[in-house]
């Protein structure tokens, strides 16, 4: 058996981890969607198409579907979005460099069917880990107020 009073001192130092991190977490975001300058964005997009664009050029017209083919400079195409977006202090993906780079898709891959892009989907653990994350989040917090609660009136 625990000794109670050993409980009671950990939970303010745990809710205070909770609050240390939630607090960390909202004021790191508040601070990314300040200044995002979408307009130095917008001027720095197109050079990066414009790499991608050549770097396919050196590729086989024929195997533009075959993604194993060119996903070193689709990688580094990718890479370059984000590099540009960030530094123009904006969250990367978003919807102007998402409606970008559909645009480079619609140039090149516009005659393949889905079934010849082999895009990498990831495996099913991982998917069902990224949901689960959350939900257990969600699971622990309900809990933790209930206890908490459930302590008080104990303690009153
Ligand atoms: C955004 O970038 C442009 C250059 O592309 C610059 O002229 C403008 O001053 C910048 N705006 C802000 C708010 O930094
Ligand atoms: C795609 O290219 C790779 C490397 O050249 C080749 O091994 C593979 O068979 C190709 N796949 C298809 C579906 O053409
Ligand atoms: C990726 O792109 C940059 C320029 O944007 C270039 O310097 C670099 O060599 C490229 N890397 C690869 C692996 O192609
Ligand atoms: C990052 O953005 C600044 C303007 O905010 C610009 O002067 C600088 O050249 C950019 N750096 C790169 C690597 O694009
Ligand atoms: C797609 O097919 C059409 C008609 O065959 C052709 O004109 C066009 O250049 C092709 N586009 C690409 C990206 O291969």
């Amino acid at each position: 058996m625990e000794a109670p009073g050993y409980r009671r001192r950990q939970l303010p130092v745990l809710l205070l981890c909770v609050n240390g991190v939630m607090t960390l977490g909202f004021t790191g975001a508040c601070q990314r969607t300040n200044v995002c300058n979408e307009s130095l964005m917008l001027e720095k997009l197109p050079a990066c198409g414009k790499f991608f664009e050549d770097m396919m050029k050196k590729v086989d017209s024929k195997k533009w579907c075959n993604l194993t083919e060119f996903i070193m400079y689709y990688d580094n195409f990718t890479q370059c979005t984000e590099h540009e977006a960030k530094n123009a202090s904006c969250f990367w993906p978003n919807p102007l460099t998402e409606g970008f780079i559909t645009g480079i898709h619609k140039q090149f891959f516009s005659n393949c069917t889905s079934e010849k892009v082999h895009w990498e989907d990831p495996p099913d653990e991982i998917l069902i880990t990224l949901i689960l994350i959350p939900v257990m989040l969600t699971c622990a917090m309900i809990t933790l107020v209930v206890w908490c609660s459930k302590r008080s009136d104990i303690l009153v």
